[in-house]
């Protein structure tokens, strides 16, 4: 018998499903001229999709009071259920004011359509410093997810909620594959274990070698790149989708891979962020969630391996789904392949790897990344959308 359940249980049990059947999206059609409004933000609109489409089960809705105030404290919802950032709805007083607990609020999309509906049940102020201490480990607002908490408004607004309607997406429908879709196609491809793969940034040699290591001892891989909001720094989805296709085309076993969008916005909370990911990716049917160095990180903020202890301080069976812990990769000179000092005996000088900022500064230079960095292919994929002529 399998050591895995046919497909892994949803988090808390049961899949989520929050999407407005046509009955009651004709009765919110109905009412929504005279219901008061609340526009949302790209988070929020995101946040709503994650609750409505099942990826944040066993959420429902915006957080009350209880579940966020132990969320923060303890990286537990009010029933002791294991959820580690709070997803909360925050509007300015003034937003909050007229609004009336126990009625029904209109959610707008930031262009001003109608997407959404909140039973707004209660609202509560929260202290900005300790949600920020407690989550991102630090009160620095240069901290990207610091900086959105201490803009956002200082009314949180809980209830259930429900999404209008499941739109194609605009950029990536083809890729839009939520939760009670992934987990039918993993059942279809006779997948018992499948490991998911969080990432925000272009794919590099290194995201290649960690999951193929992965692949090497499970039977898919859930390629879930997240195209919610990012910093503005960070490369656009539209291109890290593309790098991903050209690689996909040339140096994966298509029958062995899914790739698909993940809706969700960026946090940036380190080692938190490291269990939510992986929460979610056990909601969309994975078994494995692989965690690498700095997961989710942003600047010097977090330890480089804080994202993998943090898995140490809950039991297996409440967070269900298995991290992967992977070393820092490099490529080695010495060995002529990619490597960690779990299989390389290299020293520092004799490993290749280069973050992020290093390979935008280069690009904007007119520099490709070395092939020990990135696949050719990637390299002017990347140069192309940044319209960078190169010298090759
Ligand atoms: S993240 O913010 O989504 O974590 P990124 O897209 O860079 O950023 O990383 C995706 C995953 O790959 C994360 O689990 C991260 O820890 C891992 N990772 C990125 N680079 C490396 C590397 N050089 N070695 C090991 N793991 C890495």
């Amino acid at each position: 018998m399998s050591y895995y359940l046919d497909v892994i249980p949803p988090h808390g049990g049961q899949l989520v499903n929050r999407i407005a059947t046509p009955e009651q999206k004709e009765v919110f059609l109905s009412k929504a001229e005279f219901l008061p409004r609340v526009q949302l933000d790209a988070r929020a609109v995101s946040d709503l999709e994650m609750i409505a489409i099942g990826g944040f089960s066993p959420l429902t809705g915006f957080m009350n009071q209880e579940d966020y105030n132990r969320v923060v404290a303890e990286m537990r919802l009010a029933n002791g259920t294991v959820w580690s950032i709070p997803i909360t709805l925050s509007v300015t007083e003034e937003v909050a004011a007229p609004l009336s607990e126990g009625g029904l609020i209109r959610l707008d999309n930031p262009e001003g359509q109608f997407i959404g509906v909140l039973e707004l049940i209660q609202k509560y102020t929260y202290d900005k410093k300790h949600e920020v201490i407690n989550v991102y480990r630090t009160d620095d607002q240069n901290h990207p997810g610091v900086q959105v908490v201490y803009n956002q408004g200082s009314v949180n607004l809980a209830g259930d909620v429900w999404l209008l309607e499941r739109a194609p997406h605009p950029q990536f429908p083809a890729y839009q594959i939520d939760p009670a879709e992934s987990r039918k196609l993993f059942k279809l491809r006779g997948w018992k274990t499948i490991v998911g793969f969080q990432t925000r940034n272009p794919i590099h040699r290194a995201h290649e070698y960690i999951q193929k290591c992965a692949m090497e001892t499970v039977d898919g891989l859930f390629l879930h790149p997240l195209v919610g909001a990012t910093k503005d720094d960070d490369i656009p989805a539209d291109v890290r989708m593309q790098c991903y296709e050209i690689l996909l085309e040339k140096y994966y076993p298509q029958d062995r891979v899914i790739l698909a969008i993940n809706p969700s916005a960026m946090r940036y909370a380190g080692p938190r962020e490291a269990i939510f990911h992986a929460l979610i990716r056990k909601n969309y049917g994975c078994t494995h969630f692989i965690v690498g160095r700095d997961h989710a990180g942003v600047g010097n903020y977090y330890g480089t391996y804080d994202a993998q202890y943090i898995f140490d301080e809950f039991s297996q069976a409440e967070i269900g789904i298995v991290p992967m812990k992977f070393e820092h990769a490099f490529y080695c000179t010495r060995t002529k392949q990619m490597a960690t000092t779990k299989t390389s005996p290299s020293k520092p000088e004799e490993r290749i790897h280069l973050s992020g900022t290093k390979v935008r500064e280069m690009l904007r230079r007119g520099e490709l990344p070395p092939p020990e960095f990135s696949r050719p292919e990637v390299a002017a994929e990347l140069a192309r959308a940044m319209r960078i002529p190169v010298n090759v």
